[in-house]
């Protein structure tokens, strides 16, 4: 199942729970609707983990509810629209997108992680794609430092997109796309870049072997490929001592 179904199954079981234990236990306490949903919130979490989801989202389970609930009456408090939250969850849809789906959050890569890839760059004139590339940061300091190299970026997450596109107007080595990864082919790269998560690992490993030229690099930010032993790793001096395992394509087809 997946993790948004696995949620939303939880909280509605957690749901029916309270309501039935508030029922045969104190029907009073449904005049405390915050109280109601404190206990909704814990049954939820424990349906969560009997249903196998990561332990982070017990967290999210406990206070969802409550957290809406006084947010609510915090709106009403305040006379903020209810349509202010909504277009809140439209900014925070269109940022993140189907991080549910995909398992792929958004965080960026640091300058010094750019100023490392740099160094990994061929000497020659090269073609570099960022698979998912974010607000295009990484790129940017990229094609600035090598204006003999085209940058290519991808993203599907709406609003980062946009920013990347409009950021990158004017810079003639650099192109941002809008679109899903997967469906692209890798065979004109000669660095292929994923800043991703350890969920995709397994499969890019395989898409890269399958499409990328002989000689040239796959390198994943943080997340190594599982089984498969990096050509060689650079570990990047910056505060969360970020590693880029770096793997050369063969040309075997494994
Ligand atoms: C961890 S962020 C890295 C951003 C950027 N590459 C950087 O290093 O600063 C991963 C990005 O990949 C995007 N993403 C995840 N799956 C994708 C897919 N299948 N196609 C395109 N973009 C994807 C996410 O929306 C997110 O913006």
């Amino acid at each position: 199942m997946s993790p948004l179904r696995t949620a939303a199954l939880a909280q509605i079981l957690g749901g029916v729970i309270a309501v039935f234990l508030v029922q045969i236990a104190y029907p009073r306490l449904f005049a405390a609707p915050l109280v109601v949903a404190a206990i909704q919130g814990a049954c939820a979490a424990m349906v969560s983990a009997r249903l196998g989801a990561p332990k982070w989202w017990l967290g999210i389970h406990l206070c969802f509810l409550p957290a809406a609930l006084w947010l609510t009456r915090l709106g009403q408090d305040l006379g903020i629209a209810p349509l202010w939250y909504f277009a809140g969850f439209i900014a925070l849809l269109l940022v993140f997108w189907r991080t549910d789906r995909n398992q792929v959050p958004l965080y960026l890569s640091n300058a010094a992680t750019a100023a490392a890839l740099a160094s990994a760059l061929p000497d020659a004139p090269c073609q570099v794609i960022d698979l998912g590339c974010g607000d295009g940061n990484l790129l940017r300091r990229l094609a600035a430092g090598r204006p003999d190299c085209d940058f290519v970026g991808i993203e599907h997450a709406p609003l980062p997109w946009l920013w990347a596109k409009l950021a990158s107007i004017g810079r003639t080595n650099l192109e941002i796309h809008y679109g899903n990864f997967w469906r692209l082919r890798l065979d004109r790269f000669d660095l292929v870049y994923a800043f991703l998560s350890p969920v995709p690992m397994p499969r890019l490993i395989v898409k890269a072997r399958t499409e990328m030229r002989p000689g040239t690099l796959l390198v994943a930010n943080s997340f190594a490929v599982p089984g498969v032993v990096p050509e060689h790793v650079i570990e990047v001096c910056d505060r969360r001592a970020t590693r880029l395992y770096c793997y050369r394509m063969s040309g075997d087809r494994q």
